[in-house]
């Protein structure tokens, strides 16, 4: 039988341990929540879902931040439709969690101070030339070009958190920014 969390009894304690799991996933490269999926929309409506790093995590304002190259699809979607979703599988805790966020597309002089923190093996994913999802003749006919003017921070601003526990009885909470983060048991 799997174990209880004791703190998947509460709603505010199943919440806490949402946030701080997104915490862990920020400090701890090995944490599952390093590695969520990012999905978006793109114009034609496809839904459109990438792994990527979560790089920022902030319980209070409930914003997370996720690092991008500027030419990449994902910030052409989210340029037309700003709504994103996040999903994490966390297997050693036996939690699901699925944020709805409204990302802010952030350049330039806005994050000069991320970029002088990323280090230089990680600085290659920004710039690729040509643009990330080009064509190419083969595999191999691109160049990395860390790139400054190419790199951009989107900061998601949290407005829906579904949190699902698979626990020997199963529980799924529902939080919204419009509620101040008041929790709702959901049927799982
Ligand atoms: C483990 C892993 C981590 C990744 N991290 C990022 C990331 O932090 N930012 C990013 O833009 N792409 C990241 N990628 C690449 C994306 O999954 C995706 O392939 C790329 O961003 C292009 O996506 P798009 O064309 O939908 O924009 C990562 C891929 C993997 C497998």
């Amino acid at each position: 039988m799997t174990d209880l969390h004791p703190w998947a009894a509460g709603l505010d304690s199943l919440y806490d341990q949402v946030w701080l799991r997104l915490q862990r996933g920020v400090a701890d490269r090995h944490a599952p929540a390093r590695h969520p999926v990012l999905a978006t929309v793109t114009p034609g409506g496809m839904p459109q879902a990438r792994t990527v790093v979560l790089r920022g995590a902030d319980p209070d304002e409930a914003v997370l931040e996720v690092h991008t190259d500027l030419l990449s699809a994902k910030v052409g979607d989210l340029r037309v439709n700003p709504m994103a979703a996040l999903h994490v599988w966390d297997a050693g805790t036996h939690l699901q969690t699925r944020i709805e966020a409204r990302a802010m597309i952030l350049t330039g002089a806005a994050v000069a101070q991320d970029w002088a923190r990323v280090p230089d093996p990680s600085r290659q994913s920004y710039g690729s030339q040509p643009p990330p999802g080009t064509p190419i003749d083969d595999a191999l006919a691109y160049a990395k070009r860390p790139d400054v003017a190419c790199f951009a921070v989107l900061r998601l601003t949290v407005l829906a958190i579904d949190a699902v526990h698979l626990g020997p009885q199963h529980r799924r909470a529902r939080y919204t920014r419009e509620t101040g983060w008041r929790g709702q048991w959901l049927a799982p």
